[in-house]
């Protein structure tokens, strides 16, 4: 007989910011055991699903949903998913909470993986229908200078990111971000900025520009791989943190700028370094903004969409006839479900978009299931931060342990 879903509790920890969140424990009645952490955002899309307060939450999965699950079949995902939508009914999560869900639907597959005596990534794949035999990586998108939100430096870009070139095996990857990682800090120390870090391990002095952050980058990546061939820049702009009234300001250059003029600004950038992703480059509802900079900018690098779609399966589908972007982020926290995260990588796939997959700002050292899912959906990306501080090589290192399991058995 195939177990069942036997109990589900919940409790709360404290998160990489300080602030309480979930852990969700699924039990199911032949003893295994999934266990999920929940991720927080500080610079959130509107159309996220809802975080319901965490006392409220585990009171929800101990109670609501506990009483709906047991005795539920764990290996059917989709109707354990389709349940908690229902028995939420609300379009943003708000009744249960997109915390509460999430943290149950990712359980219930951690608890049928462990059941199986399977490693989750080879399980989600299956979920996914990825029946690859061997596995692609995901290439990682290292964090290394923190700004908007996730700092309090002035600094009006989010994150400045190094990617290895794609086909550069994993663990040599992983070193490559760990080289520039260290080249920066000796960078910023030369030129006489502090290093304190952000809420995603990268460097955040105060008195940082986009250009001086950029020239930095040439400088820390220059001294040890070819810049533009074995390394590029990514920029997750998360534009709605300096968009004001009616300009984006870019205080620390003096920039009040109109839609059209930060798109000049990023064109500039552009041609001036081996920029080959950008996130968010405009508020999430500025679509006219999106639209005019994929038309001028669409066939030279990566448009990321992050709050724009936010991993909602059917904002995707209504923003795809408007070309917008050309990739896209992936945050189960965002939606809610693991069977809508899927959806959501599926349609972006299929309009022939590049897929990131990534953590968020506020994290645990505990959760590692985005390094599965990476794995498992062929993500093209994945997005977890600086090569430094617990809750962010928690991923990456869980993504070199796949990668050298895999790379074993290939070489057997
Ligand atoms: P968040 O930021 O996790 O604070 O929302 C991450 C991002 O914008 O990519
Ligand atoms: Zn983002």
């Amino acid at each position: 007989m195939l177990p069942k879903i036997k109990n589900i509790s919940c409790h709360k920890i404290v998160n990489s910011r300080g602030d309480w969140t979930l852990r969700t424990r699924v039990l199911l009645d032949d003893g295994s055991i999934g266990i999920q952490t929940i991720p927080e955002g500080a610079s959130k899309g509107k159309n996220e699903a809802f975080y319901l307060p965490v006392q409220e939450s585990i009171n929800k999965v101990t109670t609501i949903i506990n009483d709906a699950l047991v005795g539920e079949d764990p290996f059917n995902q989709g109707q354990i998913d389709r349940m908690l939508v229902e028995i939420d009914g609300t379009p943003n999560k708000r009744h249960l909470g997109g915390n509460s869900i999430l943290s149950v639907s990712l359980a219930v597959s951690q608890a049928a993986a462990a059941s199986r005596k399977v490693p989750l990534y080879k399980y989600l794949a299956e979920l996914f229908g990825n029946k690859k035999e061997s596995f692609t990586f995901p290439t990682p998108v290292f964090n290394i200078l923190n700004g908007g939100k996730h700092a309090n430096n002035g600094l009006s870009f989010q994150e400045f990111m190094v990617m290895p070139a794609g086909r550069v095996p994993f663990d040599e990857a992983l070193e490559m971000g760990v080289t520039v990682y260290h080249n920066i800090e000796n960078v910023l120390k030369k030129n006489g900025y502090d290093t304190e870090v952000g809420d995603e391990g990268g460097y955040a002095p105060e008195g940082l520009t986009p250009h001086t952050a950029l020239d930095f980058m040439k400088e820390a990546v220059s001294s040890d791989f070819k810049l533009g061939d074995q390394v590029f820049f990514g920029i997750d702009a998360a534009a709605d943190s300096f968009k004001r009234i009616i300009t984006y300001s870019i205080d620390e250059e003096a920039l009040h700028l109109s839609s059209a003029g930060l798109a000049d600004y990023y064109s500039d950038l552009v041609n001036n370094y081996p920029i080959i992703y950008l996130e968010d480059p405009f508020q999430e509802s500025d679509h006219k903004g999106w639209a005019r900079f994929f038309e001028m900018q669409g066939r030279n690098l990566m448009i990321v969409g992050d709050d724009l779609v936010v991993t909602n399966p059917r904002i995707l589908e209504k923003i795809i006839p408007k070309k917008l972007n050309n990739a896209v982020i992936v945050k189960p926290n965002q939606v809610g479900t693991l069977t809508e995260t899927f959806e959501f990588i599926r349609i972006a796939k299929e309009a022939g978009m590049m897929v990131n997959v990534s953590h968020r700002s506020g994290d645990t050292a505990e959760d590692t299931f985005i390094a599965d899912l990476a794995v498992a959906v062929s993500a093209d990306f994945i997005k977890s931060g600086a090569p430094a501080r617990g809750e962010r090589v928690a991923k990456y290192n869980r993504l070199l342990e796949i990668f050298l399991h895999e790379k074993d058995k290939f070489e057997e």
